[in-house]
């Protein structure tokens, strides 16, 4: 049975069902689990969580007098685990790049922690926790509404080690935020997120030493690694009826390519949906600009150039365009030289033009040295300044750049190292 009761009633052997309020405020990344550890139940009396639901059947009952049940949850229906969990109440109010960059920072690490345990689960065979899953999404899809650039910015920068599980983190984001572009309506935004995280789940199905080779694969490898799509489909297929369906669209289609030269099944064309053909963009995006065992991620404003030459034939032109639009030419974290011959990263975008962003410019190449950090928004009236050109960040002594666009120390940025 499924109890509502309060903090202070809590004790340990209780299953905790759901904690009432932001999964974002609470300590914990899981949402259902046994409370077995004092340290636990001590974080959660401090947290700005009030009450609980826990499930009795799978732990100990309260002894409180009574529970915190309103008469209509007591109707509620039990076995079905979705209706029953409350509103906590999203936050969908526009917030400046700035601003959302500090909340993007923890949903950043939270959705990474949470990643990790469905992975990990998925490797040992377990059903997918789709609860755990759509909080992730509601999270990051409520961050890209606030603002659209602060956390698909910030999911970018990621380890070698933790690839897998940002890199779903990544492209949840980045479907939402091209998503939004595209006109998708709430629902729709977030079955494309949805869709995102989950896309590379049959990555768990992978051979831990294909899947982590610090290095180029071998023909033999590769072919293993193309199993992914329709691994990840298998595993996805066992929770199908809490998935949005166009989440095993895009799990099983993301690597098809317009011209008919993708896998698993060579789609063409209009046989590829529009969620696929996001899919398809973003993962690459995503795959290109991070950083890898044996390379260095490009530089973004690079990757759009890039992904440009090669979009005749791999990518949607419709969806490509609207890809480029959500993230800009020169996406937040480029490293541009602008016409004074001063070096600048672009630290946001200008409603104005996707071609004059606002730059943080801090080195000057006249003196060769750098210079008091000063914004810039190229698009602003009677402003002389423009870009010049892309620079290749690893040609360049910065390794401060993603603090100098983020405004974020190093370990705010997406991983908090206590917790590593
Ligand atoms: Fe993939
Ligand atoms: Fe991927």
């Amino acid at each position: 049975m499924l109890k509502k009761i309060k903090v202070e009633h809590v004790v340990c052997g209780m299953f905790i069902r759901e904690l009432c309020g932001s999964w974002m405020e609470h300590p914990f990344w899981r949402t259902r689990f046994l409370l077995d550890d004092p340290k636990d139940l001590a974080s959660l009396r401090d947290s700005s969580i009030r009450e609980v639901w826990i499930d009795t059947s799978r732990g100990r009952d309260t002894e409180a007098v009574e529970a915190v049940v309103t008469p209509e949850e007591r109707d509620v229906a039990v076995p079905a685990p979705l209706q029953f969990i409350p509103d906590t109440g999203r936050d969908r109010e526009p917030a400046s790049t700035r601003e959302e960059l500090e909340r993007a920072a923890t949903i950043c690490r939270k959705s990474r922690q949470a990643m990790t345990s469905i992975f990990g689960e998925a490797r040992m065979g377990r059903a997918v926790d789709t609860e755990l899953a759509r909080k992730v999404v509601e999270e990051i899809t409520d961050s890209v509404t606030r603002n659209s650039r602060a956390l698909v910015s910030l999911a970018r920068l990621k380890n070698a080690d933790d690839y897998t599980y940002m890199h779903s983190v990544a492209v949840c984001a980045l479907m939402v935020a091209l998503g939004r572009e595209l006109g998708l309506e709430d629902t729709e935004l977030l079955a494309a997120g949805e869709a995102g995280l989950m896309h590379d789940i049959g990555k768990a199905a992978m051979p831990l030493e294909v899947l982590n080779k610090p290095g180029k694969l071998t023909a033999e490898e590769f072919a293993v690694m193309k199993r992914h799509p329709a691994e990840g489909h298998r595993i996805l297929q066992a929770a199908a009826e809490a998935l949005h369906p166009v989440t095993l669209d895009v799990c099983l289609h993301h690597h098809e390519k317009m011209d008919g030269s993708g896998y698993p099944e060579g789609l063409t064309g209009e046989q590829i949906t529009l969620y696929a053909k996001m899919g398809a963009v973003c993962d690459v995006y995503d795959a290109i600009t991070s950083n890898r065992p044996y390379k260095a991620g490009w530089d973004p404003g690079e990757s759009i150039r890039k992904m440009a030459e090669w979009a005749d034939g791999h990518f949607d032109p419709r969806v490509f365009q609207a890809f480029v639009k959500s993230l800009g030419i020169y996406p937040v974290g480029s490293l541009v030289r602008l016409e004074s011959g001063r070096i600048g990263v672009v630290v946001d975008q200008s409603s104005a033009s996707l071609l004059k962003p606002v730059v943080k410019i801090f080195y000057s190449t006249t003196s060769g040295c750098r210079i008091p950090p000063k914004i810039v928004d190229l698009s602003a009236p009677h402003q002389k300044e423009a870009i010049a050109a892309r620079e290749d960040p690893a040609a360049w002594p910065f390794p401060d750049l993603d603090e100098l666009w983020s405004g974020l120390p190093q370990e705010r940025q997406t991983r908090d190292r206590r917790e590593a």
